[in-house]
């Protein structure tokens, strides 16, 4: 019998494995592309040990690092836990030691002023390095080839920030890379630093700015002119984690806002845009300058999409009455008024991909994990409880242009894009899929699509020989990239 709660955050999909494991030569059928020569990286959040606290969630676990590594059409797989501070503490332990999310208060007191992060949401490569991130603190580096971890990293001592974003944002012709940390000068602050490092990944740029309330400031978007940040009102309270109480509680009437800076400007520039009250987007697609209006895509819904937040926050909102789609909203750069505009381009979903060429850039392809209705029941999983059952593509001038229906008892996750070498062709997606074969029995497959035809039957499929832990989100390394890295 498992140690871990019998709540929706460690059954179904969530059931820790809570082993690290290496799979060779996995079995192909189809073939992979020839282009597809690299390192599909996943940021899996999977718990050592059983939490202190039952009313723990997924996003508390300890984040481990997997790699699908694709070499003239043979996979691997290999995944390692990420030796955070706080993962080396508890195993030294042998239990858990630190307590409810993101709150240290509710820590064992031998582990007062450890590093709590557990660099379990994104994996980013940037300029030849590899880092696991979390929100809630800063990165990890991870030496791609034996993904073993070399530490902390806070660019040579030149970060102020105590965070950094799972979100980063890479420009794709200079190169470099923009993020930001929120509760930057400590739990709760309203402190966000924004930062830019450059092509080389030298830290070429901190300012600090304050946003109008202290925010969970989730992922943020660059233009080709401006960095943008949204705040939605999912509010921490220092005194609230001091009795024990959770970090995050969304406040339904509270306005949201647009943050709006020139991408080297100094904060002092900052422009403030005033949005709707109890809306909530974990993840924007993608923002891009048309003349003086700028136009923000994101997977918005009409309050937090997360059940243990609304339930948290006292909010007595079923997950099917929440609304809400790929939104964009439009701000004129160009008047002094603080209006944004707001309109559906796409149904709902979360987790948006775009092509890496297109970051920050007009774009007419995009790609996001859906629901289908008609698809019967949804596996359990994700810390919203559901796991998607559908991929839709998307052109946001036309809307959705393709869509990958599952069949029954499939979910699909976060896929990353990989592009063709051919001038004209729309490469390819990676996606992990997981499929429940009886009760509490799941299996896992690597499936490879055509992203011009998502509908069209996968060109791969590759059969692990036991599950896979779902990812947070993923990374596509090429191959090209991993060896010029280790030739420097
Ligand atoms: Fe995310």
């Amino acid at each position: 019998m498992s140690a871990f709660p019998r709540t929706a955050q460690f059954m179904g999909l969530n059931e820790p494995i809570s082993r690290e494991a290496s799979h060779h030569d996995l079995k192909v059928e189809g073939r992979i592309p020839a282009e597809i020569e690299g390192d599909f990286f996943r940021a899996v959040p999977d718990p050592q040990h059983a939490p202190l606290h039952d009313n723990d969630v997924v996003l508390s676990a300890d984040g481990m690092i997997s790699r699908i590594r694709f070499r003239g059409g043979k996979v691997d797989h290999d995944v390692r836990y990420v030796r955070t501070a706080r993962w080396l503490a508890e195993q030294q332990a042998g239990k858990s030691l630190f307590g409810r999310y993101r709150n240290p208060f509710t820590d064992d007191s031998s582990v007062e002023g450890v590093d709590r992060t557990v660099a379990n949401t994104t994996p980013v490569w940037h300029a030849g390095r590899l880092y696991m991130t979390k929100e809630d603190g800063r990165a990890y580096e991870i030496d791609p080839e034996t993904l073993d971890t070399r530490g902390s990293w806070d660019w040579h001592g030149a970060l102020r920030s105590q965070t950094m974003t799972a979100h980063v944002r890479i420009d794709p012709e200079t190169r470099e890379m923009f993020f930001f940390g929120y509760e930057a000068g400590g739990i709760c602050s309203r402190d966000v630093a924004y930062c830019i490092a450059d092509a080389a990944g030298e830290l070429v740029y901190e300012q600090w700015f304050e946003t109008p309330y202290c925010a969970m400031i989730h992922d943020f978007a660059i233009s080709e002119k401006y960095a943008i940040f949204p705040i939605f009102p999912t509010t921490a309270d220092v005194e609230r984690l001091k009795t024990g109480g959770p970090h995050w509680v969304h406040e339904q009437e509270r306005e949201s806002w647009l943050g709006v800076l020139p991408r080297h400007g100094d904060v002092s520039a900052m422009r403030w845009f005033k949005g709707p009250a109890g809306v909530s987007a974990y993840h924007i697609l993608n923002a891009f300058d048309e003349g003086g209006k700028l136009h923000i895509d994101m997977c918005l819904s009409s309050t937090n999409a997360f059940g243990f937040i609304r339930e948290d926050s006292g909010l007595d909102i079923p997950l099917p009455s929440i609304t809400g789609g790929l939104t964009r909203w439009t701000v004129d750069m160009d008047s002094d008024g603080e209006e944004i505009e707001s309109r559906e381009i796409g149904p709902p979903g979360d987790l948006p991909r775009v092509r890496d060429k297109d970051q920050g850039r007009p774009y007419d392809l995009a790609w996001y994990p859906t629901m289908n209705m008609a698809g019967g029941m949804p596996l359990m999983g994700g810390p919203v409880g559901i796991a998607f059952n559908a991929l839709v593509a998307i052109d946001p001038a036309r809307g959705p242009v393709g869509m990958l229906t599952m069949p029954p008892l499939h979910a699909i996750h976060e896929p990353v894009h990989v592009p063709a070498t051919m001038e004209g062709q729309k490469g390819w997606l990676i996606a992990t899929i997981d499929r429940m074969d009886g009760p509490d029995t799941y299996s896992s497959e690597v499936w490879i699509l055509d992203a011009r035809d998502i509908a069209a039957p996968p060109v791969a499929k590759v059969k692990l020989p036991e599950r896979l832990k779902p990812q947070v989100h993923g990374w596509w390394v090429p191959k090209a990239e991993l060896e010029r890295a280790k030739a420097a």
